[in-house]
């Protein structure tokens, strides 16, 4: 038995992995998501940009895909904790995903 409050992985419905183009649209418990494909894997941001809420189904994987950056204002945010680089103050939240054959599986990144 565990205490800890963990949000359990989530199939992400609607999203193929194999036919899905990245990044990819999704939602988790409600909320709209995004779904990159880097090269090491997967990762997930809330859909709407902290700044000006612009999509960030246009946002561009950058520094060697630990980054993303919205063209908008291009205000870049780390994948790993959804820190604004450029734009202090400004966090992102971001979302584990993994793969198991055409499905995606989602949970709040831990950080
Ligand atoms: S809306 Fe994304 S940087 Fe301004």
């Amino acid at each position: 038995m565990t205490t800890m409050t963990e949000h359990a992985w989530q199939a992400l419905k609607g999203v193929n992995a194999e036919t899905a183009t990245f990044p990819a649209r999704a939602s988790f418990e409600g909320e709209g998501i995004v779904v990159f494909r880097t090269k090491d894997g997967y990762r997930g941001t809330q859909r709407a940009c902290p700044h000006m809420q612009a999509t960030m189904l246009n946002g561009e994987l950058t520094a060697n895909d630990t980054m993303v950056r919205c063209p908008l204002h291009v205000f870049t945010f780390k994948l790993s904790d959804g820190k604004g680089v450029n734009c202090a103050g400004f966090r992102i939240k971001v979302y584990e995903v993994r793969r198991e054959g055409e499905t995606l599986y989602a949970r709040p990144a831990a950080i």
